[in-house]
C-alpha cells in the first residue's frame, strides 16, 4: 500500500512529469505542462504561468473555465446527492431532459456519458427501428473523414482513413461516401439501409461545413426512402456554431440527434435524443451504470440554463463573426489558402504544412490552439469569450506565423 500521490504537494513539474510517465497508460505524447487552474478563457500550469484557451478541452468547455453557474450547481448538488441509481428518478435529471425536449424538436432523451457512448446509443435505436419497420435494415450509411469516436463501433463508423487499419475486424453494418456529396449517398442507399449519419460540421477532420442544399437533400431522401437522418451534434451543438442546435440554420429536422462536450459545459456527459415515433427502445436495450446520475444531470442542466437565459449561441454567432474578420484580415500577411466555420467553430488553411509548429510556438508564447491537419489551425474557445481574448489571441497568432510561415 502507498499514498506517494500526496507527496505531490509541492512537487517539481519535471517531478510530476516523471511520476505520471511512469503509471500512466501511453495513448499520446503530451507537452511538459501540468494545468492546475482554470478562469474563463485562461489555464494557469503548476509553475503559475497563464495561457489563454482556444482549445477549451476541445470545444467542452461551453462557458469557459469554472464558470461559476455550473460551480455553484456541482457544488449544491453533490451536497445533496451526488449518484442515486440509474434504476430510479432523481430532481435534476427530469429538469435536465425538459431542458433538452423543451427547447429542441426532439422528445425524448437518453443520457450517457461520452459522444461516443451517445452515437452507439443512436445506432441501435437506427437498428431497432429498421428491425420493426424496414424489414430487418442495419447498415448505417456515414461519411468520408467523418469523426463519431473511439469505441469499437464508433471506430467502424467514423471515416478516418489512419482508422482503417486498425483493431480489426471492425464492426459491419457502416458504409462510406464523400461528404457534401448527396448523389454519393443517393446510390449508397439500399433495402439494407436503416439511417444516414453525419456531422452538420466536420469538426476533428478540419472544420468542414455541410452545405445547406446537402442538408435539406439528406432530409429529402430519408423522407422518401423511408430511413432515420441521424445528426451527430456532439461538436457543433449547444451553442457551438451560433445557435443552440446545428440543425436550426438549415431549416430541417433530424430523426436522431447526439449531444456530448459542451453539454454539460467540462463535466462529463452525453445525450442521446430522438423523435417520439422513432424511440422504440425496450426495457433492457439500453442503460448504463452512470446514466442520468444526479450530479452531472445538475451540471447539463445549469449550463443549458446559462446558455438559454445568457443567449449565449446568439454571442456566440458575433464573437464567432469578429474572430473571421481578424483571420481575414491576418489572411492578407500569411496568405490563409480559406477560413471556414460556423459560430464559434473556425478553421484556418495555412499555405504550407506548418499548422503544427505553430501550436508549439503558440504554446510557448502561452496560446492554446489545435491542428486538426499539417496545414490547417482550428479554433474553439468558450462560447462566452469577450472581444479583448479574441483580439489578444489574434496578436499572439500573428506573431507566431511571422516565425513559422
Ligand atoms: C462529432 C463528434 N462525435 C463524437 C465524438 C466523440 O465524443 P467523445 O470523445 O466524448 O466520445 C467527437 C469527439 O471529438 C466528435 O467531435
Amino acid at each position: 500500500m502507498s499514498i506517494q500521490a500526496q507527496a505531490l504537494e509541492g512537487a517539481s513539474t519535471a517531478e510530476m512529469i516523471r511520476q505520471a510517465d511512469s503509471s500512466l497508460m501511453y495513448i499520446v505524447t503530451r507537452p511538459n505542462i501540468v494545468f492546475t487552474r482554470g478562469k474563463g478563457s485562461y489555464l494557469w500550469d503548476a509553475d503559475g504561468r497563464k495561457y489563454l484557451d482556444f482549445i477549451q478541452g476541445w470545444a467542452v468547455n461551453s462557458l469557459g473555465h469554472s464558470p461559476p453557474a455550473l460551480v455553484r450547481a456541482i457544488n449544491r448538488q453533490a451536497k445533496a446527492l451526488i449518484n442515486g441509481s440509474p434504476a430510479f428518478y432523481n430532481e435534476p435529471m427530469i429538469r435536465a431532459s425538459r431542458l433538452l425536449t423543451e427547447n429542441s424538436c426532439l422528445d425524448r432523451v437518453f443520457f450517457a456519458n461520452s459522444g461516443a457512448e451517445a452515437n452507439e446509443g443512436a445506432i441501435k435505436l437506427a437498428r431497432k427501428v429498421g428491425a420493426i419497420k424496414r424489414n430487418g435494415a442495419y447498415e448505417v450509411i456515414t461519411t468520408h473523414n467523418s469523426f463519431h469516436g473511439r469505441t469499437l463501433a464508433m471506430m467502424s463508423a467514423s471515416g478516418k482513413a489512419a482508422w482503417a487499419p486498425l483493431f480489426e475486424p471492425k464492426v459491419p453494418g457502416f458504409v462510406k461516401v464523400p461528404f457534401n456529396d448527396l448523389n454519393a449517398m443517393r446510390l449508397a442507399v439500399n433495402s439494407k439501409t436503416c439511417a444516414i449519419m453525419v456531422e452538420p460540421v466536420q469538426g476533428e477532420s478540419g472544420v468542414f461545413v455541410a452545405r445547406e442544399r446537402y442538408m435539406k437533400g439528406l432530409r429529402e431522401l430519408c423522407d422518401q426512402e423511408g430511413i432515420l437522418l441521424i445528426l451527430d451534434e456532439i461538436q457543433t451543438g449547444i451553442g457551438r456554431t451560433g445557435t443552440l442546435f446545428a440543425y436550426e440554420q438549415y431549416g430541417i429536422e433530424p430523426d436522431i440527434m447526439t449531444l456530448g462536450k459542451g453539454l454539460g459545459g467540462g463535466f462529463p456527459v452525453s445525450a442521446l435524443l430522438a423523435k417520439e415515433g422513432v424511440s422504440v427502445f425496450e426495457a433492457g436495450d439500453q442503460g448504463g451504470t452512470f446514466c442520468g446520475q444526479p450530479l452531472a444531470m445538475a451540471a447539463m442542466a445549469a449550463v443549458l440554463e446559462e446558455m438559454i437565459r445568457k443567449k449565449i449561441p446568439k454571442r456566440a454567432k458575433s464573437r464567432g463573426n469578429r474572430l473571421r474578420r481578424g483571420l481575414k484580415a491576418m489572411g492578407q500577411e500569411f496568405d490563409f489558402t480559406e477560413i471556414r466555420g460556423k459560430g464559434l467553430l473556425i478553421a484556418v488553411d495555412l499555405p504550407a504544412d506548418k499548422a503544427v509548429a505553430a501550436v508549439e510556438l503558440a504554446l510557448e508564447k502561452g496560446l492554446l490552439i489545435n491542428a486538426p491537419r499539417p496545414s490547417t489551425l482550428r479554433f474553439m474557445p468558450a462560447l462566452n469569450i469577450s472581444n479583448a481574448e479574441i483580439d489578444e489571441m489574434l496578436a499572439i497568432l500573428a506573431e507566431v506565423l511571422r516565425k513559422v510561415l
